[in-house]
């Protein structure tokens, strides 16, 4: 729950929450210039964001609605924060005169038939990041996995590097095939280890008890949303949830994307994290898109 805004070193309002009493730090004073510029561009000056990924072909090659991620993401460019991508896409499919800022996902290695998807590596260096002129880079961990110790020495490694250049590094506590594991005790263990080795903002997913997640985890926190829950509804319901309970935003891919009306979707999720549209407001901006939707293709 939100307590109060505060100003932060850009004069910005900053978000003060309840839970974890983060006087929201991604504008604090001592920053160096280029990371706090990084930050800004990627969280809007209420404290809050959108990101959308299409990173999901790093491991799992052609995803539904993501065959053509330059096509998927045409229509909803313009409602998102940032773009969460690899380096392949950025070049083939993204307009490098017509783009939103780009977290870099830099880690990879492993497929869906391999072995063991913890077993992932640094795919991209921070040279190549910044060429590539991106405002972050991102990172999967994978705590209890048998590469539990690699992949924190990796975003270890990564932290490093991106301090020296003042590039933010946002870690993804991934759950591999182990969808199960996503209730508070887990992402609230791995947010928090994600949190100590430096990462600036940490990807979790959205649980039972967010609060404890946000609680325990001193630095930003944003929602996944995972595979496609069932009803439109439920994804209002649950980020509506993650942002009372102290989410700064989403990094929120199929359950935009995959669905019949990806624009309406990513249109009332934007009031739910930047207006603080209620459950009902988000669903009636769904519906009211939907219609205008279906009239514009009908006409
Ligand atoms: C995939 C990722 C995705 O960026 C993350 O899971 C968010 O996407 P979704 O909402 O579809 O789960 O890290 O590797």
């Amino acid at each position: 729950m939100v307590m109060g805004i505060g100003v932060g070193g850009l004069g910005l309002p900053t978000r003060i929450t309840s839970t974890n009493h983060v006087i929201f730090y991604l504008r604090e004073e001592r920053m160096e210039w280029g990371m706090k510029n990084r930050l800004a561009q990627l969280v809007k000056s209420d404290g809050h964001c959108l990101f959308l990924p299409i990173d999901h072909g790093y491991f799992q090659g052609p995803t539904r609605k993501l065959e053509k991620p330059g096509e998927t993401i045409r229509p909803l460019l313009r409602y998102c924060d940032a773009l969460f991508v690899t380096r392949g896409v950025l070049r083939a499919s993204i307009d490098p005169e017509n783009t939103k800022p780009i977290i870099l996902r830099v880690s990879g290695g492993t497929s869906m038939v391999g072995k063991d998807l913890s077993d992932e590596g640094i795919t991209t260096s921070m040279e190549e990041a910044i060429r590539l002129n991106a405002a972050a880079v991102g990172i999967s961990v994978f705590v209890g996995s048998e590469h539990e110790k690699e992949s924190l020495l990796n975003l270890s490694k990564l932290v490093d590097e991106g301090e020296k250049y003042g590039i933010p590094v946002m870690a993804v506590t991934a759950v591999g095939k182990e969808l199960e594991k996503r209730d508070a005790r887990y992402l609230s263990l791995s947010s928090r280890i994600a949190a100590e080795l430096g990462a600036r903002i940490v990807k979790t997913y959205w649980c039972e008890n967010f609060d404890k997640v946000v609680n325990g985890c001193p630095v930003p926190v944003v929602m996944a949303g995972g595979p496609k829950v069932d009803t439109d509804l439920e994804v209002f319901e649950f980020v509506h949830d993650g942002m009372e309970k102290g989410a700064i935003g989403v990094n929120l891919g199929r359950n935009i994307w995959q669905n019949d009306f990806p624009v309406p979707m990513i249109k009332a999720l934007r009031a739910v994290i930047h207006e603080k549209a209620t459950v009902k407001e988000a669903n009636e901006i769904f519906e009211q898109e939907k219609i205008k939707k279906s009239k514009v293709s009908s006409e």
